[in-house]
């Protein structure tokens, strides 16, 4: 990775760090991924070649810009859903800085009302961190997305490992999935749609 951008995710990791321990509101929270956990995403869209990304739950973007700039050289593009207007705004700017901007495609929606419209089979890699309550009523939706061969990576399969029975219950009951929970950041859970 390049020099300035590594310099720029290690200030907007600070940044959200210092922001998430002074603000009470959970909706004014970054919540970002933990610094280590962005080497680990980019290095799984890196070695599957993975095109078309999407990302539920942008925040401020800082873990879209580790997607982005994987995608700089698999020739891909990032989809990413944020429902929070104010967070929207920081990441368009967080992403002219981090000039990645032309690798990412910002929705501003529910992703409820987003991946209904989506077509089937079209999505390399899910990267899902959102609303953990809402994933178990998401699961279908996801799954219909990816492409035989796609990967779902889910975070806070570790640290918010009770907030994920219902799904994970759902997602073992599921055919024709490999799962496996990488322990790095907040607990990776890879969901493999087999081919
Ligand atoms: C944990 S944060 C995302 C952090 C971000 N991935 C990062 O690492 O920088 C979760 C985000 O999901 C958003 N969110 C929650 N429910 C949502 C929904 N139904 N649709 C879209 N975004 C949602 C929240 O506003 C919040 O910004």
């Amino acid at each position: 990775m390049d020099q300035t951008l590594h310099k720029f995710l290690e200030e907007l990791a600070k940044f959200g760090k210092t922001n998430d321990q002074q603000v009470t509101q959970r909706s004014e929270r970054m919540l970002n991924i933990t610094p280590d956990t962005g080497p680990f995403l980019s290095i799984l869209i890196k070695s599957t070649k993975a095109k078309d990304v999407l990302e539920i739950g942008t925040s401020n973007g800082y873990s879209t810009i580790w997607l982005a700039d994987a995608v700089r050289s698999t020739g891909g593009h990032i989809t990413t859903i944020e429902m929070n207007p104010w967070k929207v705004d920081q990441a368009r700017l967080n992403f002219q800085q981090a000039s990645v901007d032309e690798f990412i495609t910002q929705i501003v929606t529910p992703a409820e009302n987003y991946l209904p419209t989506c077509s089937s089979n079209s999505i390399d890699v899910i990267f899902l961190d959102s609303e953990r309550s809402q994933y178990a009523g998401w699961l279908n939706q996801l799954l219909r997305l990816l492409r035989p061969g796609g990967l779902l990576v889910v975070d806070n399969a570790v640290s918010h490992e009770a907030e994920l029975t219902e799904f994970m219950s759902l997602v073992q009951q599921t055919p024709d999935l490999d799962t496996s929970l990488v322990p790095i950041g907040n607990g990776e859970l890879l969901i493999w749609k087999c081919i």
